[in-house]
């Protein structure tokens, strides 16, 4: 459990006050301490709490709760050499998780803003996106994969590209009769072309419920380790082209990166 007393980063965030959690801000609280739980658990089985250095980017970092949390668990707690990179859109989000960066003298923490597509990646341990926007988190799965990361992490936003496509003229059609549903749906199919192009290239996935904070409901989060061996990766493409073909799927954003990464 992330502490609180004297906890600099906390308190600028507005998560504590004077070292106790402020009211409001416990849902928060806890989905921090649930993520580092999860860190801590895809440490043991990828095999990397045996490594003295790691190197970490966290994809559309955002205000930096979780960011500071496990730059927190990895270099104070567990005392390892690591350096974390938190890329971010907005410039403002930037400077302010700087200042608060250095205020903590995290000297291994850093946020740059960018666009996570266009942030070249020569290697990572850990790979991080949370909550980053429609294809933000394809961009943020294929920089993983291309950077060789042991451990990926995800939790989806909105899922707008495959939604706008699916055209199901079968049986399952009634699914998207209704908005709410269909958004679902969408969301779980995208999700599902996701784990397979993660294990296609030799992951092996957990699709679980994570904490929502208060902003949103979207609470899923896929985490991947990569395997030692790996399987024939054109089952699992195999599997993706049926699914695109039982619901009219005709393109397929992550699917697309690696084509084009193919072709140039
Ligand atoms: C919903 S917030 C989540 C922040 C943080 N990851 C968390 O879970 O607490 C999403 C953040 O990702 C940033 N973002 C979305 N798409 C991005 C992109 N393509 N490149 C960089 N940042 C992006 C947004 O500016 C926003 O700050």
């Amino acid at each position: 459990m992330i502490g609180v007393e004297n906890n600099i980063y906390l308190e600028r965030l507005g998560v504590t006050r004077n070292g106790k959690v402020i009211e409001g801000m416990s849902g928060k609280f806890r989905q921090i301490n649930r993520f580092v739980e999860t860190i801590d658990g895809l440490l043991d089985d990828s095999g990397l709490n045996s490594k003295d250095e790691l190197t970490v980017y966290d994809m559309g970092s955002g205000k930096g709760y979780l960011t500071f949390a496990v730059y927190d668990f990895l270099a104070i707690e567990l005392k390892i050499n690591t350096d974390i990179t938190g890329i971010e859109f907005r410039p403002d989000l930037v400077e302010l998780c700087n200042k608060i960066s250095e205020e903590c003298k995290f000297s291994g923490l850093k946020f740059l803003s960018g666009n996570i597509s266009a942030t070249k990646i020569e290697k990572a341990d850990i790979f991080i996106a949370l909550h980053a926007c429609d294809t933000a988190t394809d961009d943020a799965i294929f920089k993983g994969i291309t950077a060789g990361a042991e451990v990926i992490i995800v939790s989806p936003c909105c899922h707008k590209q495959i939604r706008k496509q699916l055209c199901i003229e079968n049986e399952l059609k009634e699914i998207t009769r209704h908005g709410i549903l269909e958004e679902r749906f969408a969301e779980m199919v995208t999700d599902t072309l996701r784990a397979l192009t993660l294990e296609a290239n030799g992951y092996k996935t957990h699709i679980f419920e994570f904490i929502a904070d208060e902003h949103t409901h979207k609470n899923i989060m896929i985490t991947a380790v990569k395997k030692k061996k790996t399987a024939d990766p054109s089952l699992y493409f195999d599997k993706i082209g049926s699914i695109k073909k039982f619901m009219g799927i005709k393109k397929f954003y992550l699917e697309d990166l690696f084509r084009h990464e193919t072709q140039s």
